[in-house]
């Protein structure tokens, strides 16, 4: 197996990102060890600059981002981690792609129209054209397994159909077609202020998310806050159908204590939030607890993570080259 995914550097790592993908990197990262896989996690610094990041910043959310990994179980002796802009390759075959993927395909892009919201016309080519980038991204390292959220999905089917065009085309077999590996239980967080809205970095409101780097009190009081509804916990899923938040916070303590949403409430079922909400606190805490603590630990060696995304870098450097060299001869290119 070789093992693919990325993050992008803004803001704080989050329950979605990490209960959605970085745990699963982390599990796939330890059997894919044990099995002499590849893996490489990178973080998406070049997907970053597609809407205005302060240069300052952007430098020093890829450090600390890099430090939240590592704090979640990320393990740079068992997978390569750095940020793409180390591995021009990424930005490289980038282009290449971008005279294979259709303007029609980039027109369905469910997350460009979220994104860019009424300003379209104002929006940067690089929002628009970021898909391409992240099919760069997986097809550059013959990948195997790509694990993400659920609102990653489209953008990897879109590897998979630029991977497929450029094989046809060129009457290749370079790129291997990816498949996304997304968690059942925890494929979609949403937010803790509206069970309809994906939980994530750009909400302005803080209370809307469970951030890696949260105190307890935080937790506790952003759990305590979470809309919910006046109604008991039914004894079976369907049942949390048209119940958006309460649905979203079951899920949430299920993808914890990695048990089925049936599981869970065959113990909660007639409890009211009152009771439930403080169990939810407490394995929120349990979870995030020593990855904060390590995280909090971690984020001031500024240098030694510098030196683990080199390292990294280093490597993936040479695991692009062959990829690379091949898409730039399939298309006749000559260097
Ligand atoms: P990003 O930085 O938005 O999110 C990182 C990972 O977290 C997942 N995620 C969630 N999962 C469940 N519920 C949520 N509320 C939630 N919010 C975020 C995302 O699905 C993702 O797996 N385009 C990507 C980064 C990227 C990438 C790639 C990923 C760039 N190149 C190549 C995989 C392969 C992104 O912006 O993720």
């Amino acid at each position: 197996m070789r093992i693919v995914s990325g993050i992008q550097p803004t803001g704080n790592l989050h329950l979605g990102n990490y209960l959605g993908a970085i745990r699963n990197w982390v599990r796939m990262q330890d059997e894919n060890a044990a099995a002499g896989g590849d893996m490489l996690f990178f973080l998406a610094d070049l997907h970053a600059i597609t809407v205005y990041n302060k240069p300052e910043d952007l430098a020093a959310n890829t450090r600390e981002m890099a430090a939240a990994l590592i704090a979640a179980g990320v393990d740079p002796d068992k997978a390569l981690l750095f940020n793409q802009a180390r591995v021009p390759a990424h930005a490289e075959l980038a282009w290449l792609l971008f005279c294979t993927a259709r303007i029609g395909w980039l027109n369905r892009m469910t997350q460009f129209k979220e994104k860019s919201g009424k300003n379209r016309e104002g929006a940067s080519v690089g929002l628009y054209a970021y898909p391409v980038l992240q099919a760069a991204d997986v097809l550059l390292y013959e990948t195997t397994h790509v694990p993400v959220g659920e609102d990653q999905k489209q953008h990897l089917e879109l590897a998979r159909d630029i991977a497929a065009k450029f094989n046809t085309d060129f009457d290749t077999e370079l790129f291997v077609l990816p498949d996304p590996i997304i968690p059942p239980a925890a494929a979609r967080i949403m937010s803790l202020r509206d069970g309809t809205a994906k939980m994530s970095k750009s909400d302005p409101s803080d209370m809307s998310r469970i951030n890696l780097i949260d105190s307890d009190d935080d937790i506790a009081q952003k759990i305590r806050k979470a809309k919910t509804d006046p109604e008991p916990l039914p004894d079976n899923a369907a049942e949390l159908d048209g119940r958006p938040e309460a649905k979203n916070l079951v899920a949430i303590y299920a993808a914890l204590s990695d048990e089925s949403v049936e599981a869970v409430l065959a113990r909660f079922a007639g409890h009211g939030f009152g009771a439930f909400k403080p169990a939810l606190a407490e394995r929120l805490v349990e979870t995030l607890r020593p990855i904060r603590l390590r995280f909090l630990d971690l984020k001031h060696h500024h240098a030694a993570i510098d030196r683990v995304l080199e390292r990294g870098a280093e490597a993936a450097r040479k695991l692009a080259a062959p990829v690379l060299d091949g898409a730039y001869k399939a298309l006749g290119l000559q260097r």
